[in-house]
């Protein structure tokens, strides 16, 4: 069971680039059978990847018939009248532009009701396509970015549908994958960019999805397409080509996995999944932000300091937020676990609260930002679920775009909240003029490079599986760094005990002689962040401390480092990166120790004891 679980590990490594996180899920079918059942059935597989509302809209002879609800697909279903026809296109939504609700749901219908449209991933450049759509008299049902794109097909005057679609995909910028369906036509264009697209192959039928395991129970032959790359699927044919018209051909791969591998994308635990999603949940989270072509809106009032607060992983989320900020705008700021903030006095004036809470639902979180109220601050939100509790208490929302996580332990949420402070530092950075020309493009482009960089330090994964088989045994481990790498080591230490049962405890390097050294041996672990910056010295320092009391030091360094491997007993190197964002490559390497550990032990990795995913209790 181990070995098995460990070949499909193996697997989902080497299919990280397909199985990136998409937000939404597509499913469309054309054959000789009734598609409703059939489109609804592929649509229930997607539900495990979590969403706020879904959509049907089914082409029978001479009608589009469109239905949407928010909600489960068991609400969606429970409102529809059969509708009858051979061809449709589903989604499932979560929300991202626009609230979740009815009129943002997929499908979208142009004017005339002749075509309808389900996309996943997000338009950059939809505000003035959508300003000309509307001075031209397209009416617009919803607050989404994805309806441009039906109203451009209705306005193109290319001969077919497949010639609409691209000459549509020309215009636009950003991620997509999308799915169109005409009124009187037995036929699905669909195409992708940045989302991944599947084609289903069948008999006298064909599909498209966002993800394989929609299709399993129908077929398991499937053709992946790649970006920049579109199809028209018939009942009876399947007609690949770019985005110039140009046709080509790819063989259809066999599927072995079955319908739960599938949920997962051949990956053994969600978790391992979202670790592997980063690249693609930052990239997300940054699309459009950086360059200004959308603004997180809000206008924070007078305030000169900042709070943040937050519980477990979002608290230290927080922490290194406070040494971003403060490096960044030179706001002085302080962080509270949120269920502590009602203790405490009264003693800043009216400090900037920001709130950070992946779940958006947090008990203790919410009863802060409710105190933080009381006391007249202006609160932020970061958070990761639209329209979720703190989004409506807070009075500025600034949204993470990891998508849905199901694993109990926080991996691509902590880092998409870490992406979120960084560009909150350089929002208040720009306003309190505290950053120069020359270091915010310094920055920026530092961000540009994270995808690539936390890529590849899960393309070295197989080290850290190695190093956990080797540590298996410990009882108890200690993770220490300084500086912005303190809070890492506490996230660190948060995972390995959260899922491996490895009592892990984080600790400021500089505080181990004050005390923990008492609890050090050859028993010991001691995971020691050792980044290329000002606190590298102190660091080899805190190493030896540590060697000479027989602990076995991990060090993880940065590329190019000659002197960790000298003193300490294993290295990982993580690549070089300026020193504000080492935490982000780092805590990918300890989200990956954590969970090969708990591997090796056996644990129920996504569902560990004892705790849930959403605490919604004080
Ligand atoms: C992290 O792995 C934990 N599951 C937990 O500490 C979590 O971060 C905490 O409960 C806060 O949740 P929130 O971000 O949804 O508020």
């Amino acid at each position: 069971m181990e070995a098995e679980s460990r070949r499909t590990c193996r697997q989902g490594q080497f299919t990280a680039e397909r199985t990136w996180l998409y937000l939404c899920g597509i499913v469309g079918f054309t054959g000789n059978r009734e598609a409703q059942e059939i489109i609804l059935d592929c649509l229930r597989r997607l539900e495990y990847r979590g969403y706020d509302s879904a959509g049907i809209a089914i082409i029978s002879k001479g009608r589009l018939t469109l239905k949407k609800s928010i909600g489960e697909i068991a609400v969606l279903e429970s409102q529809l009248e059969t509708m009858s026809g051979t061809t449709g296109i589903a989604h499932t939504r979560w929300a991202t532009h626009g609230r979740p609700t009815t009129e943002n749901a997929h499908p979208f219908i142009d004017c005339k009701g002749e075509y309808a449209l389900v996309h996943n991933g997000i338009l950059t450049n939809y505000l003035p396509l959508k300003e000309q759509l509307i001075k031209r008299g397209h009416k617009f049902t919803s607050e989404t970015d994805s309806e441009v794109l039906v109203h451009m097909i209705e306005e193109s005057t290319a001969p077919d549908l497949k010639s609409k679609v691209l000459s549509v995909l020309k215009q636009v910028e950003g991620s997509y994958a999308i799915a169109v369906v005409r009124k009187g036509h037995d036929e699905i264009v669909a195409a992708r960019n940045e989302s991944p697209l599947v084609i289903g192959i069948g008999h006298d039928e064909n599909f498209v999805a966002s993800d394989i395991t929609a299709l399993l129970k129908h077929t398991n032959e499937v053709v992946y397409l790649l970006d920049k790359e579109a199809v028209r699927i018939t009942p009876g044919g399947v007609e690949t080509f770019d985005l110039n018209g140009v046709a080509f051909t790819r063989a259809p791969k066999k599927i072995s996995w079955n319908i739960e591998d599938a949920e997962r994308s051949g990956y053994p635990h969600f978790m391992l999944k979202e670790i592997f999603e980063q690249p693609r949940a930052i990239h997300e989270s940054l699309l459009g932000r950086l360059d200004g072509q959308e603004e997180d809106n809000f206008f924070m009032g007078q305030f000169n300091s900042i709070k943040i607060i937050g519980c477990g992983t979002s608290y230290n989320a927080g922490l290194v937020g406070k040494y971003i900020i403060e490096e960044l705008s030179k706001i002085p700021t302080t962080t509270q676990i949120s269920s502590e903030y009602r203790y405490s006095p009264v003693t800043e004036s009216k400090p900037l609260v920001v709130c950070i809470t992946q779940s958006g639902e947090t008990a203790d979180t919410l009863a802060a930002a409710r105190e933080a109220k009381k006391r007249g601050c202006k609160t932020i939100a970061i958070t990761n679920v639209l329209g979720s509790a703190i989004t409506r208490e807070a009075d500025f929302v600034m949204y993470t775009r990891a998508g849905p996580e199901i694993g109990v332990a926080a991996t691509k949420t902590f880092v998409t909240q870490l992406i979120a402070l960084y560009l909150l530092g350089l929002k208040l950075g720009t306003i309190k003029n505290a950053i120069s020309s020359e270091r915010y493009r310094e920055i920026v482009s530092e961000m540009r490079a994270l995808p690539r960089i936390v890529q590849s330090v899960l393309n070295d994964a197989g080290t850290m599986e190695s190093l956990a088989k080797k540590y298996k045994c410990a009882q108890s481990m200690f993770f220490i760094g300084r500086h912005l790498n303190y809070p890492t080591s506490l996230e660190g230490a948060l995972k390995t005990k959260e899922i491996s049962y490895i009592h892990g405890e984080g600790y400021p390097a500089g505080e181990l002689k004050h005390g923990p050294l008492a609890l050090l041996s050859k028993d010991t672990p001691v995971v020691a962040i050792c980044a290329a910056d000002h606190t590298y010295e102190k660091m080899l320092g805190n190493v030896r401390e540590v060697t000479a009391r027989d602990s076995p030091v991990i060090a993880i360094g940065m590329e190019g480092d000659q002197d960790l491997g000298k003193y300490a007993e294993d290295v990982f190197l993580v690549p070089k990166v300026d020193s504000l964002f080492s935490p982000v490559p780092i805590i990918v390497a300890l989200q990956l120790f954590a969970y090969y550990l708990a591997i090796e032990r056996g644990c129920p990795i996504d569902k560990p004891r004892n705790i849930a995913k959403t605490v919604t209790v004080e």
